[in-house]
């Protein structure tokens, strides 16, 4: 096995569904590296998942926990750390992640997203009465600021998650 040493944290971005966690899971297994994965750590620490939380608290109050885990987590040990959707709309999430890491994001097209997203029900986001209609306004407003990140690499129906680990790794 491969025992890399990061000289930063890869940071995953990019819209639900594209692959984050999943990929960023392998890619941390093929490298040796920690994976870290915003989303899990706010629900570990809340003990809620995270449609609990937004009814609960509200989408600010996820925002500030994001904010916290994400410069927590960018002070330890360098792995591959997996952000949930909207973490890099953030300017100060902008902020610590190219201060601290390098971020790569995983483009994927409205069409893919929905097909992995829809028949899901995890996302509050996405409790709307047209989620598609939703997911193509959040897409469409997001892509230019995906489009910040240092790196990108193009997710496709046809590619594994292995596949999109490895292209990761090249990139
Ligand atoms: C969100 C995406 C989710 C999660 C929350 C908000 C978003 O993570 O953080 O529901 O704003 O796009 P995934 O991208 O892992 O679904």
């Amino acid at each position: 096995p491969e025992q890399w040493k990061l000289k930063k944290t890869v940071v995953l971005v990019g819209m639900m569904g594209a692959g984050k966690t999943a990929v960023g899971k392998a890619l941390a297994a093929d490298l040796g590296v920690p994976f870290l994965d915003s989303d899990a750590e706010i629900e570990r620490a809340a003990a809620m998942s995270i449609a609990e939380i937004f009814a609960r608290d509200g989408e600010a109050f996820f925002r500030d926990r994001e904010t916290e885990v994400i410069d927590r987590l960018l002070e330890g040990e360098h792995g591959i750390l997996s952000t949930g959707g909207g973490a890099f709309l953030a300017e100060r999430n902008r902020k610590l992640i190219s201060d601290k890491g390098v971020s790569v994001w995983l483009k994927a097209d409205l069409q893919l997203l929905w097909n992995r997203v829809k028949h899901k029900n995890t996302r509050p986001l996405l409790r709307t009465v047209d989620p598609y209609a939703t997911l193509r306004e959040i897409y469409e407003a997001r892509v230019p600021i995906y489009g910040m990140a240092d790196l990108s690499v193009e997710a496709r129906p046809e590619y594994s998650i292995e596949a999109m680990a490895e292209k990761v790794r090249e990139a």
